[in-house]
C-alpha cells in the first residue's frame, strides 16, 4: 500500500486563506510533518499551530524535522553550497518520512501561502504518491491588498527572489522587457538601491496579519518611507516577512 505525502498550501498569513480542500486534507492527516527552522521564526510555527487547531477536529500526531545548518551567503559557490544543502535535507526528511509513515498512511506538510511559490519539492525516488493542496500566496495576498492585478492586460509578469533582481545590476531599473516584477525575500531592501524613475511600489509586510503593513507610490517618493516603516518593524518585532511589486508606469 502506498504511502501519501500532501503539500498542504495554508495560505501566507490570516487562518481565513485555508481552503475548504486544505483544511479537508489536515482533518484526513494521520501524521503532520513540522519542519523546526535553524534560527526559527517561532510567530510562524505558532501559525500552523493556529491552523492546525481551528482545522483539526481530533489529536493529530506531530513529527519534527530539524533543518541542517544553512551555507552562509558568503560562502565562495553559494549556489552549490544550496544545492549541496538541499541535497542533504532532503536526504534526512526523506529517511525520516519514511520511518515515521506507515504503509497506506497519509503525511503532510503545511506550506506557507501556495506550495508552489519557494517552497518544498518531494524526492521522486521516495516510494510515495504525493498530492498539492493550492494555497493562497503572498504574491495573490499582496495584490488583494492593494486591490491591483498583479499583470496588466495582455502582459506578463516576472516573480524574482531579491538576490536575483540585485545581481542583474539594477541601478538602471527594471529591465526592457519586463513591466511588472514581484520580489520576493529581499533581506537587503533591493528596491532602495535601483533607478526608481518612472516605477510604482505596491509594498507588503506580514500580510494577512494583524502586523499588516501596506505602502504604494511612486518608488521616489516612498522608498524612504518603507525603509523606515519597515527598520521600526524589524526593531519591534525582530523579523519581517516583506514583498513588493515594481510597477513601470
Ligand atoms: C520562502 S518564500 C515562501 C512563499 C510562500 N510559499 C508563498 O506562497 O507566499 C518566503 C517569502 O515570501 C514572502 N511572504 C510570505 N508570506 C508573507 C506575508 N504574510 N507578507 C509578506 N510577504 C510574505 C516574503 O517575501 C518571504 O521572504
Amino acid at each position: 500500500m502506498v504511502r501519501e505525502l500532501v503539500l498542504v498550501g495554508i495560505g501566507a498569513g490570516d487562518p481565513d486563506w485555508v481552503t475548504v480542500e486544505a483544511a479537508r486534507a489536515i482533518e484526513e492527516l494521520d501524521v503532520l510533518f513540522v519542519v523546526i527552522k535553524e534560527r526559527g521564526l517561532d510567530e510562524l510555527v505558532e501559525a500552523r499551530r493556529v491552523v492546525v487547531d481551528r482545522y483539526r477536529s481530533r489529536p493529530l500526531r506531530t513529527v519534527e524535522l530539524h533543518d541542517p545548518p544553512r551555507p552562509w551567503r558568503s560562502t565562495a559557490d553559494y549556489d552549490a553550497a544550496v544545492t549541496w544543502w538541499r541535497a542533504q535535507r532532503l536526504q534526512q526528511w526523506s529517511e525520516a518520512i519514511a520511518g515515521a509513515l506507515a504503509e497506506g498512511r497519509t503525511g503532510g506538510f503545511l506550506v506557507w501561502g501556495d506550495p508552489s511559490l519557494n517552497e518544498i519539492a518531494a524526492d521522486a525516488r521516495m516510494p510515495l504518491r504525493v498530492r498539492v493542496v493550492p494555497g493562497v500566496s503572498s504574491v495573490h495576498a499582496l495584490t488583494a491588498r492593494h486591490r491591483i492585478p498583479v499583470n496588466r492586460q495582455g502582459r506578463g509578469v516576472r516573480i524574482v527572489p531579491a538576490r536575483l533582481l540585485a545581481s542583474r545590476s539594477l541601478a538602471d531599473g527594471l529591465p526592457d522587457d519586463v513591466d511588472d516584477v514581484v520580489v520576493m525575500l529581499d533581506a537587503k531592501q533591493t528596491f532602495a538601491t535601483i533607478d526608481p524613475s518612472g516605477i510604482d511600489i505596491y509594498w507588503g509586510a506580514y500580510l494577512g496579519t494583524p502586523d499588516e503593513l501596506l505602502v504604494s507610490g511612486p518608488l521616489a517618493e516612498v522608498r524612504e518611507e518603507i525603509l523606515r516603516v519597515r527598520a521600526e518593524a524589524v526593531a519591534r518585532k525582530g523579523w519581517v516577512f516583506d514583498t513588493y511589486l515594481l510597477r513601470r508606469t
